[in-house]
């Protein structure tokens, strides 16, 4: 079968490394891929909202099924499209239709969908404008720190945690007055939970789903985990802390009651979805929905499926994943996310990068970076190159992707070198 990824970044050229490994493949393409994806399929100059382009081009190219990277176009509807226009109805598209996206797309909808499923989750309101100062008396009844975030889509840079009461009085208002534009006009206040965090992944035909490998991502851009939010600078799979008890719970208490919830609501499902997950004391707690996979995470789990992806997608797309069955690698996969000096905030793009020619023991999953004209390599992101190891330890892999973390050169790269740090006993 003809398969088509949607995205351009690491989670896209991990997706698209498994894919082509895959026994159903005939052609492989992704829109619009990077300087990685191209030695796994065909990169086509189309960009992931234009439906229009990528309803045409599918047909074109006898495209069977469509996996979508990102959570934009699955907010914007790019499934409903498919399923909406007759020449495009046989093609086969995983990811959410609209309905499904809004658990990624509205903190709002999130937030009740769980209440409604008695999810656990941090105790919450949502305010607008018009409920500023019933928003002031919320936050009055909570303890510090604040969360805030806002309802919609705010590519990653919605949620605010304060430490001040003042302060989170502040934000509240300059969010609800446009801060982050229409995504803010609504405003989710929560309460604050403290523990760890971990990303848990399933793939769902909306009546079965199969648990993918779980993952740690490590967000800040400092060591420690210090200083701004990022993409993500680094992940590790499997979480130590995530036993079988624990994750026991996050099964009955978080998945089943979410797979059902969709049933409940008619909301059709086929595609991955990402439980963003707090481990406070042994019992966890979703912080956010995400209706695709995690970035970095993919870089690890993916690596760690032994079975064959493809064949678990169509079968999702098709309705009968339970006929499947998934076998996941004991191994642990850890990878190093080399960023651009600068991100998350300001960096320079096109530099050459160097060694990738060099690497024998890992694997290197392209994030930011373009082929040019010349055949060389060049840096176009915050976050360029991720690179995953496997070993029987954590320390095992680690060492690879440090070893070839330093192996690969580019003008002003950085990479946090405490990946795992926290899971070490
Ligand atoms: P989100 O975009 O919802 O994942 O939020 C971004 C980050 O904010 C999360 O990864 C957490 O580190 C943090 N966060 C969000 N909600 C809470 C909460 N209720 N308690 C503590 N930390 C939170
Ligand atoms: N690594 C977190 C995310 O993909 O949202």
């Amino acid at each position: 079968m003809n398969v088509l990824i949607l995205g351009s970044g690491g989670r896209e050229h991990a997706l698209a490394w498994k894919i082509a490994r895959s026994r159903l493949l005939t052609k492989l393409f992704i829109a619009p891929g990077n300087a990685g994806t191209l030695h796994a399929g065909v990169n086509v100059n189309i960009q992931v909202n234009d439906f229009a382009a990528i309803g045409e081009f599918a047909k074109k190219e006898n495209i069977s099924l469509i996996v979508v990277g990102p959570e934009d176009p699955l907010v914007n509807g790019i499934h409903d499209y498919f399923l909406n226009h007759p020449a495009l109805q046989g093609i086969l598209v995983i990811g959410p239709g609209k309905a499904g996206a809004m658990l990624e797309g509205s903190k709002d909808f999130a937030k009740e969908f769980m209440f409604r499923h008695n999810i656990p989750t941090a105790r919450y309101k949502s305010f607008t404008l018009t409920t500023l100062s019933e928003g002031y008396t919320f936050l009055e009844s909570l303890n510090p720190p604040y969360v805030l975030k806002a309802d919609g889509l705010a590519a990653g840079k919605g949620v605010l945690i304060l430490q001040s009461l003042d302060e989170a009085r502040t934000e509240l208002q300059h969010m609800l007055e446009g801060k982050f534009g229409a995504s803010s006009k609504t405003v989710v206040i929560e309460e604050y939970l403290t523990g760890i965090e971990l990303s848990v992944f399933v793939l769902t035909d909306g009546q079965s789903y199969k648990l993918l490998p779980e993952a740690k991502d490590y967000k800040r851009v400092g060591e420690g985990d210090t200083g701004l939010n990022t993409g993500g600078m680094g992940a590790v799979s499997p979480v130590p802390f995530a036993d079988a008890a624990f994750m026991q719970k996050v099964d009955e208490r978080i998945i089943q009651r979410t797979i059902a919830g969709l049933q409940i609501e008619a909301i059709p499902y086929k595609g991955f979805i990402f439980f963003g997950l707090m481990n406070v004391k042994g019992e966890p707690y979703v912080i956010e929905y995400n209706v695709r996979m995690g970035d970095p995470e993919s870089e690890v789990v993916f690596p760690r499926i032994e079975s064959d992806l493809l064949e678990l997608l169509d079968a999702a797309a098709k309705g009968i994943l339970s006929k499947s069955s998934l076998v996941i690698s004991k191994q642990t996969a850890t990878t190093v996310m080399l960023v651009s000096g600068g991100y998350p905030g300001e960096y320079a793009k096109g530099h050459e990068i160097s060694g990738l020619d060099n690497i024998a023991d890992s694997m290197v999953f392209h994030a930011g970076t373009k082929p040019t004209n010349d055949g060389k390599v060049v840096t176009s992101g915050g976050r360029v190159l991720a690179i995953t190891s496997l070993g029987k330890t954590m320390g095992e892999a680690l060492e690879k992707s440090y070893k070839n973390a330093a192996i690969i050169g580019f003008k002003d790269k950085y990479y946090r070198k405490d990946i795992g740090f926290d899971l070490t006993s």
